[in-house]
C-alpha cells in the first residue's frame, strides 16, 4: 500500500491527480473507475487545471462511473451523471462513447447491472479505479455487510448515507434509497486503486479501513488485500493512520 498525506487540500487533490496523470502518460488507452463524491470533486478540479496545462490527456482514456443512483434522470443535478458532467467530462476531451455509467434509469436493474459488467470486460477491466469513502466505510454504495465476492448490483443505501447525501438532494426524504454500484469482487479486480479521503471526519474510518480487521462490516478494509492500493489522504484524514 502505497500512502501519501498531503497537508494542504491543494497537494493532496494534486497528488491523486497526479496518480491518475501517471496511469494515462503509462496508458493513454486507460480503463478509468472514477467516483462521485465532494471528496472526488476536488480531484477532479485539479485534472481539470492539469489537463489545460497539457499534463494529462484524456482523449483515447474510457471511464466507468463507480455507482449511481437507482431511478435519477441523469439531467437531474444530483445525479452522479450530473455532477462528473459539471466537474469533470465537460472540461476534458473525454470521448462521449466511453464515458460510462450504470443504467439506472432502466426498469430491469438487474439485467442493466450484468450489462454493466459485461462492458467492463470488454473493455479489458478497470486498470485504475479511483474510490471515496463513507463515514461507515462503504466504497461505491457498497454499506457494511456487502459480501467481498459481490459483482456490480442493486443496493440499499443505507440510512447514515441517506443522512450524509440530504444536503446534496436538498432534504433526507428526497435521496434516493437505491443505487447501482459496482461490487466490491468488481472493484478488486481493478489492477490498481486510488482511495481518497480528506477532513477529521474522515479520520476515525480512514484508520479502522487500513489498520483494523479486514472485516465486510468495513467494507473499504477488503482494500488491504489488494496488491496496488494508493492511499492519498489530507493531514486530517490521515491524523490517526501510523
Ligand atoms: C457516496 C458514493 C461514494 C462516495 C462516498 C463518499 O455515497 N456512493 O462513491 O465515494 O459516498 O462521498 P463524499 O466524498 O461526498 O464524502
Amino acid at each position: 500500500m502505497n500512502l501519501i498525506i498531503e497537508q494542504t487540500l491543494e497537494a493532496w487533490a494534486e497528488a491523486a491527480a497526479r496518480v491518475v496523470a501517471d496511469q494515462l502518460k503509462r496508458k493513454p488507452e486507460s480503463v478509468l473507475g472514477l467516483a462521485t463524491g465532494d471528496t472526488t470533486a476536488h480531484l477532479h478540479d485539479a485534472l481539470v487545471r492539469l489537463a489545460q496545462n497539457g499534463d494529462v490527456d484524456f482523449s483515447q482514456a474510457a471511464t466507468f462511473q463507480v455507482d449511481e443512483y437507482a431511478g435519477l434522470a441523469r439531467e437531474n443535478p444530483a445525479s452522479c451523471y450530473a455532477r462528473m458532467d459539471e466537474q469533470l467530462f465537460k472540461h476534458v476531451p473525454l470521448r462521449r462513447e466511453h464515458i460510462h455509467f450504470p443504467e439506472a434509469q432502466w426498469d430491469s436493474l438487474s439485467a442493466a447491472c450484468d450489462r454493466y459488467e459485461a462492458l467492463i470486460q470488454q473493455y479489458g477491466g478497470i486498470d485504475l479505479q479511483v474510490l471515496g469513502i463513507g463515514h461507515n466505510g462503504h466504497i461505491g454504495f457498497n454499506e457494511p455487510g456487502t459480501p467481498f465476492e459481490s459483482r456490480t448490483h442493486v443496493a440499499a443505501i443505507a440510512p447514515h448515507t441517506v443522512n450524509a447525501k440530504a444536503g446534496l438532494f436538498g432534504s433526507a426524504n428526497n435521496v434516493p434509497r437505491w443505487g447501482i454500484t459496482l461490487g466490491i469482487g468488481t472493484i478488486m479486480e481493478a489492477r490498481a486503486i486510488v482511495l481518497m479521503a480528506n477532513g477529521s471526519a474522515k479520520a476515525e474510518i480512514m484508520r479502522r479501513a487500513l489498520q483494523g480487521p479486514v472485516t465486510p462490516e468495513v467494507p473499504a478494509s477488503v482494500l488491504q488485500r489488494h496488491p496496488n492500493v494508493w492511499v492519498v489522504v489530507d493531514g486530517e484524514a490521515g491524523r490517526l493512520l501510523k
